[in-house]
């Protein structure tokens, strides 16, 4: 059964990151079952594609950032990862992410801010669902690029219309421009299909 609206009116309508954690709160125990199986959310599916197709081996260690309650993991251990760990601010969700057993570590963390997390670390970073309306700005970039090793991978998706709206894409290319990353490729994805509502899903080499 899909959440009442006030729910997910919550979800859309936060004005700032409290009352956003405030209402994925609400929403952790049904987000799966609401985004995939009412909505079409298919991004998930998509980024796992996308960043398997750029990774040359399956033992590279990935973060998962604004992991959800693990959607995006658990695509990925069915295609053979198994160095993976989880990174959102919402407590509830990271304790869903956690049910699905297919991370390290889960860190409690705002991707807004400066991540406690040591440069180079990771092979990979995934980001799905979380480049949109409301969430995570176009800034937080600079620090997924920080904390991947050199030769790693980063693989996003920005909703539609935040991706003309939210300045992104300026972003992207200021740091394509700093020779921070280069973009490996940029394509239109489903991302909740039973909506007719797609995504740009990108991937970028760091440098
Ligand atoms: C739409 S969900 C996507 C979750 C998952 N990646 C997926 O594909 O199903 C967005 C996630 O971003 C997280 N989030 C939003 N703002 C955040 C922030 N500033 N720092 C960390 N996580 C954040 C939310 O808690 C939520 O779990």
């Amino acid at each position: 059964m899909v959440s009442d609206n006030k729910t997910l009116d919550k979800v859309y309508t936060a004005e700032n990151h409290d009352e956003l954690m405030d209402a994925y709160k609400d929403w952790a125990s049904n987000y799966d079952a609401d985004t995939v199986d009412h909505f079409g959310y298919v991004a998930h599916i998509e980024s796992a594609e996308a960043l398997n197709r750029a990774l040359d081996s399956k033992d590279v260690y990935i973060l998962d950032a604004g992991c959800g309650t693990g959607l995006v993991g658990e695509e990925l251990a069915k295609r053979g990862y198994t160095r993976m760990d989880a990174l959102d601010y919402s407590k509830e969700m990271l304790v869903e992410a956690e049910g699905k057993k297919v991370y390290k570590r889960h860190i409690q963390a705002d991707l807004s801010k400066k991540l406690l997390v040591e440069d180079n670390r990771y092979d990979a970073v995934v980001c799905t669902g979380t480049f949109t309306y409301g969430h995570v700005k176009a800034h937080a970039f600079d620090e997924l690029v920080r904390i991947t090793k050199p030769g790693g991978v980063i693989c996003f998706t920005i909703r539609e219309g935040a991706y003309e709206d939210y300045g992104y894409r300026q972003r992207m290319i200021e740091l394509e421009q700093k020779n921070c990353w280069e973009l490996l490729g940029m394509e239109n994805a489903e991302y909740l299909k039973n909506e007719g509502v797609s995504c740009k899903m990108c991937t970028y080499r760091v440098n």
